[in-house]
Parts: C-alpha cells; sequence; structure tokens
C-alpha cells in the first residue's frame, strides 16, 4: 500500500513539505522493493538512505523550528533523536540479519515505516503549522514596513530635484 502526499500534511514551510514528500516517496520506494523476489542489498540500501535523509530532515526541521520560535523544538529535538536512534537500530539489525530472520524482519517494516512516517507528521509536526503561519507574516508584514520605508526616503529625496 503506497502513502499519498495530501494538502492536509502540509505544515505550512516549502523546505519541510519537500521533505516530507521526499520522505513520503522513498518508503513508497522501500514497499515497493519489498514485494515479490526480494533483492535485499538494494532493500538494505533503501533502508540506509532513507535513514540518512531523514537525519538530514530532522536537522533543516530543527532549524526552522528555531528560526521561527517554535516554543517546542527543544522536546521535538529529543523525539528527533529517538526515532533516529530506532531508525539506525533497525538498518543495522536489517543488515546484519540472514535468512528467515531477515525475511520476518522485513514483512513488519514497511507497515513500521508508513506508521512512523505518518505518526511523524500528523501527531507531531503538525503542530508547528500556527507558528509557521505566524513567522510567515511577521516577515511579510517586516518586508512591507520596509518597502514602504524605502519609498517614502526614494520620496523625500526626489523632492528637491
Ligand atoms: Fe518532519
Amino acid at each position: 500500500m503506497t502513502i499519498a502526499w495530501r494538502e492536509a500534511m502540509s505544515v505550512g514551510d516549502e523546505t519541510i513539505d519537500a521533505d516530507h514528500r521526499h520522505l513520503v516517496d522513498m518508503i513508497n520506494v522501500f514497499e515497493a522493493a519489498v514485494v515479490g523476489k526480494i533483492d535485499h542489498k538494494r532493500v538494505a540500501r533503501v533502508l540506509l538512505g532513507l535513514v540518512e535523509y531523514t537525519g538530514a530532515h530532522f536537522k533543516r526541521e530543527e532549524e526552522i523550528q528555531v528560526l521561527i520560535r517554535y516554543p517546542y523544538h527543544d522536546s521535538h529535538r529529543h523525539g528527533h533523536r529517538d526515532v533516529l536512534k530506532q531508525l539506525t537500530g533497525i538498518a543495522q539489525q536489517y543488515t546484519q540479519a540472514t535468512g528467515t530472520a531477515r525475511d520476518e524482519m522485513i514483512r513488519g517494516l514497511g507497515g513500521f515505516l508508513r506508521e512512523w512516517l505518518v505518526d511523524h507528521i500528523i501527531q507531531s509536526d503538525l503542530r508547528m503549522k500556527p507558528y509557521v503561519l505566524k513567522y510567515q507574516a511577521e516577515t511579510q508584514d517586516a518586508k512591507k514596513r520596509q518597502r514602504a520605508a524605502v519609498a517614502l526616503s526614494e520620496q523625500i529625496a526626489g523632492v528637491g530635484h
């Protein structure tokens, strides 16, 4: 079962949304790789790629949270650490597993990843949306004020001509 990106998943920030879309794609690639005859080397590559991308995404998300002054950024960061540790552990376990243990492991993995991602976005990241929107409104206001000040000073400078 593939996941589809929905507008309801948007946290209002382009960078974070693009990352989440990419994570959705990666999990879909993972799911496609574990049907039929499984190429374990390919699955391991996809899994390790997912871990790496998740780490980079968390970093970007944390930086944005600091920028927008998200009040829960600290606990969010701790949550990221736990998830990343868990994902890294799973990827390592998978690459070390062989035979039936590996086959069994793979069976539950797609569902786990899907649940994790939806949980991450829906339960956790969407909470920052009001703060993202507030920050965007504030920066737009500041830009408007700046443009008005420039226009006024140009007007004043132009008076003598
Ligand atoms: Fe996220």
